[in-house]
C-alpha cells in the first residue's frame, strides 16, 4: 500500500513540557492543557497513534459466520471487517476503487460479495475485484490490482484489532506482556465472553480526559458514593507492566459480590478462570490507547473512548459475560448495567466540566495527588509517544494494601 509518503513529524510538545510529565509522579505535572484542545495535537494523535498502532474495533462475535461483516469508523477512516468463506476475518477500507464510494452501508449484516452501490463494481469477500463493467479496453487497468485496499487485522481473546500501518509489529509483539499478564492473572483470555449489553455516550471532552478519569478513584467519594461503598477509593494495587498498558485492582468491600446497584450477583456465575481471590476484586486496565477493560467477578466491562474532535469523544461501554451464562433462561445483568450507566454519567458530567475549565488561558497543567499514580501512568504513555525519542519512562505504582499474586516490585519501563 502506498500510504506512507510523509516524513515523520516532530513532537508537538516542547522539551520542557515533556520533561515535566516524565518526572517521577510526585514531582510531575499533568499533560499540558492544550493537548486536550489543540486541533494540531488532535491531528498528530490521529495520524501517529490511531493510524499506526493496533486499535481494538470490536469482537469476533460481531462477524461470527462466513459472509457476516461490520463497518466501523476508525477516527474518520471508513473500514469494513468481513469473515471470508475460509472463516478468516479480514479488514478493508470501505472505499470503492472506482470513484471512492463507500461500498457497504449500515453497521453490520451478511453478504455473499461486495457490490458498490454506485456503478456496481463487485468484490469478493477476500477483497478481489471480480466484476467491473465497461473497463475491458481501459489502458493500464488490471482488475487484480484494483481490489479493496486491505487493512491488517489480528485478534486477542475475541477482541478484533486493526492497524492501518502495513509496517507495524504484529499484535502480540506490540502488546508487550499484556498477553502473559492475563494468562498468568486469570489463566485464560476473553474469547469465551459474549456481549450482554451496550451503553453509548457522546461526551463533550477530549478522549484522554476520559481515560485519565477512568484511571483514578480520588474522585470516587464525592462523585460515586455508591461505587465508593463497594470498592473503597483508597485501597488497591497497581501492576507493573512491561507493555503499552496500565492496570491494577481494587478489593470489594466486605459483603459485596460485584459492582451492581446492590453489590450482589443474584446467582450469576463467576467468569471462567476467576478464583476466590479474583471474586473479591475488580481489575482495571487500559491497553494503549483506548481499550479500557475492567474484570469483575461475574462480567468483563469494556469502555472505548473514540476521538471525534479535540473536545468530543464517543464512549462505547460493553458488558461481556460467559457465553453459556448468557444463554441461561432468566439470566439478568440489569443491576450491573444500571450501576455502570449511573457511574458513567457521573464521570462524564465532571469530565465535561474539566474540558471547559482546561480551555481557560489561566490553566496550563495541573499536579497529581498521591492517589493518581495511575493517571500519571497513562499520561507518560502519551508523553513518551508525543516525544518520539524512543524512550520509555519508568512508572511508579500505588503501594500494596493486601497480598497479591504479582510480586514483581521493581520499577518497570513499559513499551
Ligand atoms: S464508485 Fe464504486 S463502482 Fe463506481
Ligand atoms: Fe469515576
Amino acid at each position: 500500500m502506498a500510504m506512507d509518503p510523509q516524513p515523520r513529524p516532530r513532537s508537538p510538545l516542547t522539551a520542557e513540557e515533556l520533561a515535566a510529565v516524565r518526572r517521577p509522579f510526585r514531582g510531575a505535572t499533568l499533560l499540558p492543557a492544550r493537548t486536550y484542545h489543540d486541533p494540531a495535537i488532535f491531528a498528530f494523535e490521529r495520524e501517529e497513534w490511531f493510524f499506526r498502532e493496533w486499535i481494538c474495533v470490536g469482537r469476533e462475535e460481531d462477524a461470527p459466520d462466513p459472509g457476516t461483516y461490520f463497518t466501523l469508523d476508525l477516527v474518520g477512516e471508513p473500514l469494513v471487517a468481513v469473515r471470508g468463506p475460509d472463516d478468516r476475518l479480514r479488514a478493508f477500507y470501505n472505499v470503492c476503487r472506482h470513484r471512492g464510494t463507500a461500498v457497504v452501508e449500515g453497521d453490520a449484516g451478511r453478504l455473499v460479495r461486495f457490490q458498490c452501490p454506485y456503478h456496481a463494481w463487485v468484490y469478493d469477500l477476500e477483497g478481489t475485484l471480480v466484476r467491473a463493467r465497461h473497463m475491458e479496453d481501459i489502458e493500464d487497468f488490471a482488475p487484480p490490482e484494483f481490489g479493496l485496499t486491505p487493512v491488517r487485522l489480528e485478534t486477542w481473546g475475541g477482541f478484533v484489532f486493526v492497524n492501518l500501518d502495513a509496517n507495524a509489529r504484529p499484535l502480540p509483539e506490540s502488546m508487550g506482556d499484556w498477553h502473559d499478564h492475563h494468562a498468568r492473572q486469570f489463566r485464560r483470555d476473553f474469547s469465551t465472553l459474549r456481549r450482554a449489553a451496550r451503553l453509548e455516550y457522546d461526551v463533550a471532552a477530549n478522549w484522554k480526559i476520559v481515560a485519565e478519569n477512568y484511571s483514578e478513584c480520588y474522585h470516587c467519594p464525592g462523585i460515586h458514593p455508591l461505587l465508593n461503598r463497594l470498592t473503597p477509593y483508597d485501597l488497591g494495587v497497581d501492576f507493573e507492566p512491561t507493555g503499552p498498558w496500565k492496570g491494577g485492582w481494587m478489593p470489594l468491600a466486605a459483603g459485596c459480590e460485584t459492582m451492581s446497584m446492590d453489590g450482589l450477583r443474584h446467582g450469576r456465575p463467576a467468569i471462567s478462570g476467576a478464583d476466590e481471590v479474583d471474586q473479591g476484586r475488580i481489575y482495571y486496565y487500559i491497553l494503549w490507547p483506548n481499550l479500557i477493560v475492567s474484570v469483575h467477578p461475574d462480567y468483563v466491562l469494556t469502555h472505548q473512548a473514540w476521538p471525534i474532535a479535540p473536545d468530543r469523544t464517543r464512549v462505547v461501554c460493553d458488558l461481556h459475560v460467559e457465553a453459556d451464562a448468557l444463554a441461561r433462561p432468566g439470566f439478568d445483568v440489569s443491576g450491573a448495567v444500571e450501576f455502570w450507566d449511573l457511574t458513567n454519567r457521573q464521570d462524564y458530567h465532571v469530565v465535561e466540566l474539566q474540558q471547559r475549565g482546561t480551555a481557560s488561558r489561566s490553566f496550563l497543567a495541573g499536579r497529581y495527588s498521591n492517589q493518581e499514580a495511575s493517571v500519571h501512568a497513562f499520561d507518560i504513555m502519551a508523553a513518551d509517544r508525543y516525544a518520539m525519542d524512543g524512550r520509555r519512562t519508568a512508572r511508579e505504582q500505588r503501594t500494596v494494601v493486601e497480598n497479591t499474586r504479582t510480586t514483581n516490585r521493581k520499577a518497570a519501563a513499559p513499551s
